[in-house]
């Protein structure tokens, strides 16, 4: 829901928001898309201009509003370099059309809590100790974060950008078995990739991000890995060396190993495998279908 502080921030929301089509058509090649959305009411085209949803487009428009802190010129470049790299990356493919591998979907899981606190109802979990012998996956960097983007394509459909209290979510990431002392470069490269893709391509969507199971000795990659992030996604993190406290902060997450109240399911039980497009982005999906038959 859109809900402005002052008359100011009401002012850059309102303009940016009308400037929109001119800025798919001239600046962004015409791409018209945003995480499953349309933003467009002035297509031409009236079977994509069905999909339209006035308040969905105020909502993701508002968020980055929100992001760049209602900075009028910060906000519209932005939003050009992200409708620019969607269209370039092709992140609705990566997460609905693309199969990925085995051993990496098997580390990444998406859970809801619908009884969860307020934004703390989609999470995603990157089980990342377990691909500490598979150091493979990392050399072809490419595949890795089309699996990951994929991975937080799919989470976004889990949220609802019209409830105050479900258009964002949270992140865990478990290094259970993480031991080494010296980082594999390859894992390096792949991490540092997907940071700067996520703060560049997704404000405004992480409301906390949870790393358990870090040992003592290998606090100081996070100081490394935290020169890449900015500060205020920085103040989002918490790291836990015991992840049986991660029940303390998300209270719905299953008891073993976490210390949740979930006793019924383990973590993998909780894993919702049914996530679909939106209609638009069925309708999107399909179009480039037909057009690389042709
Ligand atoms: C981010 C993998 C060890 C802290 C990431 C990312 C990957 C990754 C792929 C990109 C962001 C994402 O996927 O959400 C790994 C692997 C590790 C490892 C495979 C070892 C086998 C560690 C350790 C720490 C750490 C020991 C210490 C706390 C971080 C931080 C980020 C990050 C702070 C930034 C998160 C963000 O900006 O959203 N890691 N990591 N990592 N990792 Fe690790």
């Amino acid at each position: 829901m859109v809900s402005l502080a002052n008359s100011e921030e009401q002012k850059v929301f309102e303009r940016v928001f009308s400037q929109i089509p001119r800025l798919i058509k001239d600046q962004c090649n015409g791409y018209d898309e945003l995480y499953g959305y349309k933003l467009n009411p002035d297509d031409e085209d009236a079977t994509a201009l069905a999909f339209y949803k006035k308040d969905i487009a105020e909502a993701l428009i508002f968020k980055l509003c929100k992001a760049y802190k209602f900075q009028h010129e910060e906000i519209v470049s932005n939003f050009v370099k992200i409708m620019k790299w969607r269209s370039e990356f092709n992140p609705l493919s990566a997460a609905f059309l693309e199969s990925h591998n085995k051993e990496l979907q098997e580390v990444g899981i998406l859970a809801s809590y619908p009884g969860g606190e307020p934004n703390n109802r989609v999470v995603t979990w990157n089980l990342y100790g377990h691909l500490v012998k598979k150091k493979h996956l990392f050399k072809d960097s490419e595949k890795f974060v089309r699996y990951r983007i994929g991975l937080m394509e799919r989470g976004l459909r889990l949220l609802d950008f019209l409830d105050d209290e479900n258009n964002y979510m949270t992140q865990v990431h478990d290094y259970k078995g993480v031991s080494m002392l010296r980082m594999d470069s390859d894992i390096k490269k792949c991490t540092k990739q997907i940071i700067a893709i996520f703060q560049q391509n997704y404000p405004e969507l992480l409301f906390a991000k949870y790393f358990v199971n870090v040992p003592t000795l290998l606090q100081w990659f996070y100081d490394i890995v935290k020169a890449f992030v900015d500060k205020e996604t920085m103040k989002k993190f918490v790291v836990l060396n015991d992840g049986s406290r991660l029940g303390n902060y998300l209270h719905h997450c299953p008891k073993i190993p976490y210390g949740g109240l979930d006793v019924k399911n383990t973590l993998h039980e909780e894993n919702v495998h049914e996530v679909r497009p939106t209609e638009y982005a069925l309708y999107l999906l399909e179009k480039q279908n037909n057009e690389d038959i042709d």
